[in-house]
Formats: C-alpha cells, sequence, structure tokens
C-alpha cells in the first residue's frame, strides 16, 4: 500500500479483537520504532511490550481506573507498549534547554508513530494514550520512579469493517503555506 494510503487508513482503534499479537509483529513494530530519526540522534526512549495477559490485565486494572476510567477500553487490547521518555544525549538535552524545545518528546512522537504505521501495515491497530496512572505503570511494571512515561500505544487486531469514518482533519489551506505564514 502507499504510504499515504497507509497514513490515510490509521485511526485509533478502541475495539480490539481477542486475539493475541505474534511476537515477530510485535518485533517489528519495535523495529520501525527504532529506527526513528531523534535530535541529535539521542534515542531518548526505551519500550516496554506487556504481552502477558495476567500482567496487562494487573496493569489495565490499575492504569484506567477513576480519573483514568475513559480509557478502560485498553483492558480489550492484548498488547500495551509502555514508552519511557529516557534522558537521551547531553547535546540533545542542552541543545533543548536552549531553544525551549523539548526534543525527546517530538523523539518519542516520531519513533511511537513508526510503531503505529508498522502496525497498521500489518492489520495491527493502535491508539496512543497519553491519559492514564504513571505511578501506577511504574509500580506494575518495576520501573524506577525517577523515570517519566508519557504515552502508552494499545496495540492489537481489530475488526477493518468496524471502523468509523477517521476524526475530521483541518483543511490543508488551513494548517500549511508556502513561502508565508
Ligand atoms: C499524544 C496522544 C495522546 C492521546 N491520548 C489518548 C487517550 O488517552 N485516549 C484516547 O482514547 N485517545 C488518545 N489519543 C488519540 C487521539 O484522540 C486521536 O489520535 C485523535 O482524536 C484523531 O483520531 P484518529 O487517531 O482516529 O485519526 C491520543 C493521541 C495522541 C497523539
Amino acid at each position: 500500500m502507499a504510504l499515504l494510503d497507509l497514513i490515510k487508513q490509521r485511526k485509533s482503534v478502541r475495539r480490539f479483537l481477542d486475539w493475541p499479537v505474534e511476537r515477530e509483529k510485535i518485533m517489528m513494530c519495535l523495529e520501525a520504532a527504532r529506527a526513528a530519526p531523534s535530535a541529535c540522534n539521542s534515542q531518548p526512549w526505551r519500550f516496554i511490550v506487556v504481552d502477558d495477559p495476567e500482567l496487562k490485565n494487573r496493569l489495565c486494572e490499575r492504569a484506567f481506573h477513576g480519573l483514568y476510567f475513559i480509557n478502560a477500553f485498553c483492558k480489550k487490547a492484548p498488547v500495551i507498549v509502555v514508552i519511557i521518555s529516557e534522558k537521551g544525549r547531553f547535546l540533545a538535552r542542552i541543545g533543548g534547554m536552549f531553544r525551549g524545545t523539548r526534543y525527546y518528546l517530538i523523539d518519542i512522537g516520531i519513533a511511537g508513530e513508526h510503531l503505529v504505521l508498522q502496525a497498521e501495515e500489518m492489520g495491527l491497530g493502535t491508539c496512543w494514550i497519553g491519559w492514564f496512572n504513571e505511578s501506577a505503570v511504574k509500580k506494575a511494571l518495576s520501573i524506577p520512579k525517577d523515570k517519566k512515561i508519557d504515552v502508552l500505544i494499545a496495540l492489537g487486531y481489530y475488526d477493518k469493517k468496524k471502523m468509523k469514518s477517521t476524526r475530521d482533519r483541518e483543511p490543508l489551506e488551513k494548517v500549511a503555506s508556502f513561502n508565508a505564514y
């Protein structure tokens, strides 16, 4: 499939099929993420794939409890990818402070979207998750307290026929222009 078609086909999946995801496919998603560019080639990420059903259930029970209940649909996702935002290279951090730009978040976003698009290409659906109980995730996976988890990605097979059309996007002329603002 042409890249633009794949990009347009991708939608956030919030209803997953109860099928396990093959480790080989998960590895390809991780490879796609690993190949992402990053400021100063800093690679400020670490991915923890949670595909053990018991652990995943425990994690989801805690991470999407209370205030975070809106994302309880993740309990049905067979895989949760936890992206830890690592410190990255000194130069990228100093440069980021100087510019007032959190390069590591840009880096994480690119790597995560690589993962998402690779998944889509293999028939797997994903949903970025930014609203979750971070300390609960850390506890469930023994992640040190001083680490930062900005996002998770829910991953699993889905029924393409049951997908609604994607959310509207702003018209191109509103978000892009040539040669001037
Ligand atoms: C950084 C980030 C965080 C997000 N967090 C959530 C979330 O917590 N829960 C959720 O259901 N969707 C979440 N989304 C998905 C967006 O709602 C979704 O991408 C957007 O509405 C566009 O819809 P589409 O992905 O189907 O094209 C998140 C997306 C991004 C990029």
